[in-house]
């Protein structure tokens, strides 16, 4: 019998890429690139070059492809790239991709953030408004809104996965650790938040996560962080460690600081509650010290 297929856009990055590995198991898995073709042999992949914000392309690839399921990761994330292409990739790639998946009725497992909150409360439930303060965020709000609209004119079957700070080492190591562990060995300084808390949640869990949720039925707004809540500082400490930085390294070189001594309006508390997650789905979403704990400093790099 011939095996459902999926799309996944945004395959180059650092979600997608892992996303593709596990749905190859169970599904016929296309994805797309922009600017990145893949680089790590991943078999019985096929890739295409796309521009989201090209409504045009959108559609005539998913009349090609015609997936069963549709997950959209491509984005613009903080810092990596214009802040005026951020509506354009962030709400008119969704805008797009929606519109697209409603024509050929493919299932929509659209990835969202936990920023879309102002950060004044913390533990948010998928009931609350989205509130957000930073342009990313704001951005990322306009795509749930461009999805909810595909939802309720075109009869879209969507899931909004709305998740925290991204990590993990393989095949090679999320931006975040990146930043702070590279710049500590250089002997740069580098100030970590001790006010500013998140969920930080391992690659290979969100995206098997996201895999199950593509063969689900469920739709709707769905929270799916890690299950450990760490203020930037504490989570900063323990990649440091895991990643065997020497300790007098680390008492040199970080600094704790508060979010209001950051050049730009930072939300400060966007933990989110993520009950229905964990009885809803069979991946388990271990927290940081689960995850980290136990890899040795070799395992993870052999
Ligand atoms: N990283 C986090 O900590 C985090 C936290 C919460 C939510 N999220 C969300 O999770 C998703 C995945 O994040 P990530 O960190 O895996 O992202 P990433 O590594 O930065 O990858 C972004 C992907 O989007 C693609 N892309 C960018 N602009 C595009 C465009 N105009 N058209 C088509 N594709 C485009 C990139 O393609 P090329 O590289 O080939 O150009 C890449 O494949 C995003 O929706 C993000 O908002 C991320």
């Amino acid at each position: 019998m011939a095996r459902r297929r999926m799309l996944v856009t945004g395959g180059s990055g650092y979600l997608g890429d892992w996303i593709v590995r596990l749905a190859r198991d169970d599904w016929d898995v296309s994805a797309t690139y922009r600017t990145h073709p893949p680089t790590s042999a991943v078999p019985g992949v096929a890739w295409y070059r796309l521009d989201v914000r090209d409504e045009a392309a959108v559609r005539a690839l998913l009349q090609k492809v015609r997936p069963a399921a549709l997950v959209h990761t491509a984005a613009l994330n903080p810092g990596m790239g214009p802040v005026d292409d951020l509506d354009a990739v962030n709400v008119g790639g969704p805008r797009h991709v929606s519109r697209a998946a409603a024509a050929v009725g493919a299932r929509l497992i659209h990835v969202s953030t936990d920023v879309l909150f102002d950060g004044t409360q913390g533990n948010y439930a998928e009931a609350e408004a989205p509130s957000p303060v930073t342009p990313y965020g704001r951005s990322k709000a306009g795509a749930e809104e461009a999805v909810q609209n595909a939802v309720a004119q075109m009869d879209v079957e969507a899931v909004i996965v709305r998740t925290s700070l991204i990590y993990g080492w393989r095949p090679r190591r999320d931006r975040q650790s990146r930043w702070v562990v590279d710049d500590v060995k250089a002997g740069k300084r580098v100030r970590l938040f001790t006010d500013e808390y998140r969920c930080p949640v391992w690659v290979e869990s969100l995206a098997a996560a996201v895999v199950e949720l593509a063969g689900m039925a469920y739709t709707g707004v769905l929270h799916v962080a890690g299950a450990q809540a760490l203020s930037r500082y504490d989570f900063g400490l323990r990649l440091l460690r895991f990643y065997g930085v020497a300790p007098d390294a680390i008492a040199a070189h970080v600094v704790p600081s508060l979010a209001a001594e950051a050049e730009h309006i930072r939300p400060l508390d966007c933990t989110l509650d993520c009950f229905r997650a964990r009885s809803l789905l069979e991946t388990p979403l271990p927290g940081v010290d689960v995850v980290l704990g136990g890899r040795s400093f070799l395992e993870k790099t052999g």
